[in-house]
This record gives C-alpha cells, structure tokens and sequence, in this order.
C-alpha cells in the first residue's frame, strides 16, 4: 500500500484576511488566493490550508464562526470558494480548510437560541453551569487574558464556559446533538470536495463534565493549554469516521496545543484518530543546536513508536515568525533547511519563504485581542505602494523592507531566500529519503545538529551549523552539496565543515 498523500506533502498556510485583497476594502479574500495559485505551483508546495473564512462577527478573525457552513461576505461566496477548489484542484494542489469545533461566535444561531432561556432546545448544546458561592464555577482561566473562562448570563442566571473570548462559547461535545450537528458542518464541506481539516484546539472538545478545578500551579495558565481529557479520544475517532466515509485520504490535521510532544502523540490514537497533529515545542525552542537536537530526538521517542508521522512548523498566524524569533536571514535560511528535510510533514506559513519579518503595528492599528497582529501582516507581492493589493490601506501595516521583500523582487533573484524554499521543496519532492526516509541523528561537535535521512538506496545527511563562527564537522565518505542555506559551495564537494549559520543538505557523491 503507498503512503497516503499528505505524508509526503507540504503545506502551505493562508491567512486570508493578508494574503491578497482584490475588491479594495484592505482585507485579503478567497478571489486573491485564486489568483496567486500559479505561484504556489511555481513554489512547489502540495497543499493550502486555508484560515477560517466562515461567517464571522472577527473578534478573533474568523476562529468564531456564526455560520460554519457559508462564506463571511468580506472573503467572498460560496461560489468563490468552489471556484477557488477547482482551480486549485486542477493544478494539483489540495485545500484544507480550518474547522473550529471547540466553541461557536456567541452569534451563532445555536448559541442565541441556547442563551435564550433554561429551558431552550438548545441550552445544551453549550456549557452552561450555576456558579459558587464565590463566583464562576471553576478556576478556569481564558486564554488571551487574566480573565475566569466563565461569562455570567444576566437574563438565564448562568455561566457559560469559553476557553477562548466571551464572544467564543464552548459546545458541549458531551451532547450527541452537537456531535451529530457537528459532523454535518465536516460534511457540507467534503461534498464540496475538500481534502481535509486543519482542526483548531481540537484537543479541547472533550472535558470532565464535573469541570473540576485545576490544581495550582496549572490553574495559573489558560485552561485551553492544559485541557488533556481522554473523552477527546472517543470524538476524534467519530470525526475521524466521517472522513472516511469519503474517498481520497482526507486529512485530518489537529491543533493540539499541549505544550508536550508526548501527550501531542497521544492524539494519534491507534492509527485511527489524528493523522496528523501539530508539534509546538520545536517552534518554542531557541535557535540552538542542543535544544533542536532534544526536540528532534523527542519527536522520533515519541511519535515513531506509535507509527505517528510528525509535523513540523515554525510560523503561524499565532506566533512571531521566525525571522524575527532567530533574528536574521541567515538563521531563516538555515531554519528553512532544516524544517524542509526534517521526517514528518512540514508546514510553511505565507511569507516565510520571503524571509518576512513581524510587522510593527503602532497601537492605534492593533487589531487582535491576542497581541497576534505583527505575524498577520499582509504578504507584499510587488514593489509600489499597493504591493500588488487592491487597496491602498491595508487591515494591517505592512511588515518591513516590503519594497524588496516581496514575491516579484524575489523572484528575480536566484540568491534570495524565495528561490532557496523553492529548490528545497524541489530536492525534497525528488529526494524519497527526504519526503519518506527514516532520520538518524549524528554525533556532532558543539552547535551543530546532523542528521542522515535514508529510504532504500536514497541517502542524504543535513547538518546545520547554529553557532556563530565556523564548525568543523567531519562525516565518511565522500558527499556533495546538494544546497547550501546560503547557496555557497552547491554542486562542490563537501569538505568537512560549516560556515558561520550556514545549513546543507549533502549527497553521496
Ligand atoms: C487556535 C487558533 C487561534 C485562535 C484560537 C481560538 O489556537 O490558531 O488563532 O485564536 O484557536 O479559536
């Protein structure tokens, strides 16, 4: 049996309200994602994932949806979406979209009716409880805030639980309504025929409904990052049913945010939950070669004997990107060789492959309760003053040097980072060691990480150099360089040693 696509593929994140905006109200939309879908095959990416771009009220800019089953005006149609899957589809491309099961927009129809009295068909399908003596009903905290997960209901004489904003009530996934309700939102979409889910906080529907306090000193934290309840487990075979009532590998990709690459693995089930779940450790790590080694190691004790195929991701619309965490090109540059010849299915987050900093968003302009606006940044894709927008002021500033950091200039230059991305996600394409292989870790001197990646007589060894000076690094045999992160040196020999922040990707010669 050959390997489902998604294990052997790349995919590349989209945050429609910055990607492309194409009818000039400074928000992204799904027609300017169709219109840069050229540009994603010229890259070589296999796979888009589409940010959340249902019916929305945007408090947290799209992850509370009022209409899991239509388009928010602002990005476009239905029709728009469809029309964006078939050009994407005939060029080969797969689209996962972004599926928010853990709580509703307070919006959502379900949620109106549920607030409406106690005595609603749909008080249920959220969490609503009476409070203590002393308020809400437990020690939850929200995320983006200090602040209880609880919000009191005036009119009801309740509390309802959101791990997320108040205006993000958490469903009941206790209810079988709200799993059947659900499951139907997954199939409105896998008619239309798309690939797969990215699944946000997936690992939080399942809660102990006697929702108990947290003991200190995890109470301090928000209570979506400690949520580790094996009811989860049960729910994502069912989700996981779904999927295969269809043909085609649909993927099922989770945001499971435990911070513990171990309790990550978990989410694989038995083969049959998550095929795949994210990983945030590594992006957290500092660029340091004994921290990434720890991570890199931790993955494979953690995932390989459970036969779980890891993910990789450095950037996300939720964290600052890597450019600006490592702090120079030459570190992205070597950040991205690393990422791309890693063993697991790698994520690449619109505007990495440009080497994009964080935008720096004056207060008046902050737009995220989150403090999550610089990484948001709209992509530049030409020089000018519109960067190939429609729009002369986009939602959000632009992220620095937009003049020469955008996709046309990039283009034009062989050197720069956009063509590094580009051949990587070529060498990984034809290399099976890279897209398929097993990783061994190497013995190495001090701040550098080695790894050998193999798959029958396909061979190739990374190694990444993360000090700031040059390393000697000797290895047996005789091996070429296939790319260099600072395209020094491809095509030459391999002589034994790693420039200052350099990474490369060798062949036997
Ligand atoms: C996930 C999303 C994040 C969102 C949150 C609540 O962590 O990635 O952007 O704010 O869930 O939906």
């Amino acid at each position: 049996m050959s390997e489902p696509w998604w294990q052997s593929a790349v995919i590349y994140q989209i945050y429609p309200k910055s990607f492309c905006d194409t009818d000039g109200d400074g928000v992204g939309d799904l027609a300017g994602i169709r219109r840069h879908l050229d540009y994603l095959r010229w890259l070589g990416v296999d796979a888009i994932w589409i940010s959340p771009f249902f019916r929305s009220p945007m408090k947290d800019h799209g992850y509370d949806v009022s209409d899991h089953c239509d388009v928010d005006p602002v990005f476009g149609s239905l029709k728009d979406f469809d029309r964006l899957l078939a050009d994407a589809h005939a060029r080969g491309l797969r689209v996962l979209i972004d599926w928010v099961p853990n709580h509703t927009s307070d919006e959502h129809p379900w949620f109106v009716e549920s607030r409406a009295s106690r005595a609603s068909a749909r008080r249920g399908w959220y969490v609503w409880r009476d409070g203590t003596p002393d308020g809400p009903p437990n020690n939850w905290r929200a995320a983006f805030s200090d602040a209880p997960a609880w919000t009191w209901d005036e009119r009801t004489g309740q509390w309802y639980l959101h791990l997320f904003l108040p205006e993000q009530p958490d469903l009941d996934w206790q209810n079988p309504e709200v799993v059947a309700a659900m499951h139907q939102t997954l199939r409105f979409w896998l008619d239309r025929g798309v690939d797969g889910f990215r699944m946000d906080v997936v690992h939080c529907i399942g809660k102990d409904p006697s929702l108990p306090d947290l003991p200190e000193p995890m109470a301090k934290l928000p209570a979506c990052v400690v949520n580790d309840d094996l009811r989860t487990h049960g729910l994502l075979r069912g989700i996981r049913s779904v999927l295969e009532e269809y043909p085609g590998d649909r993927v099922m990709v989770g945001e499971v945010y435990l911070l513990q690459t171990r309790a990550v693995a978990r989410y694989y089930g038995r083969g049959d939950e998550l095929h795949l779940a994210f990983n945030f450790p590594p992006l957290y790590a500092p660029w340091q070669a004994e921290a990434w080694r720890d991570r890199i190691a931790e993955v494979a004790d953690a995932m390989d004997p459970r036969g779980a195929w890891p993910t990789w991701v450095l950037s996300n619309h939720d964290n600052p990107r890597q450019r600006s965490r490592y702090g120079n090109e030459a570190r992205a540059r070597a950040a991205a060789l690393l990422l791309l010849t890693l063993r697991g299915t790698p994520f690449v987050y619109a505007g990495e492959e440009l080497g994009l900093e964080d935008a720096v968003v004056p207060s008046a302009r902050r737009r995220d309760p989150g403090g999550r606006d610089g990484c948001r940044a709209p992509l530049p894709w030409e020089p000018g003053p519109l960067h190939g927008w429609c729009s002369a002021e986009p939602w959000l500033p632009w992220p620095p040097d937009a003049q020469k950091r955008n996709t046309a200039v990039l283009r034009d230059d062989p050197g720069s980072i956009l063509h590094l991305y580009r051949r990587l996600l070529a060498a990984r394409r034809h290399s099976p060691a890279l897209s398929l292989g097993t990783l061994d870790l190497l013995s190495t001197p001090e701040g550098v990480v080695s790894y050998r990646r193999e798959c029958g007589d396909d061979v190739r060894v990374v190694a990444v150099n993360f000090a700031s000076d040059p390393r000697p690094f000797g290895l047996s045999g005789s091996w070429i360089v296939e790319l260099a992160s600072d395209a020094v040196g491809e095509g030459s020999r391999y002589r034994d040693g790693l420039a200052t922040e350099q990474a490369l990707l060798l062949r036997p010669a």
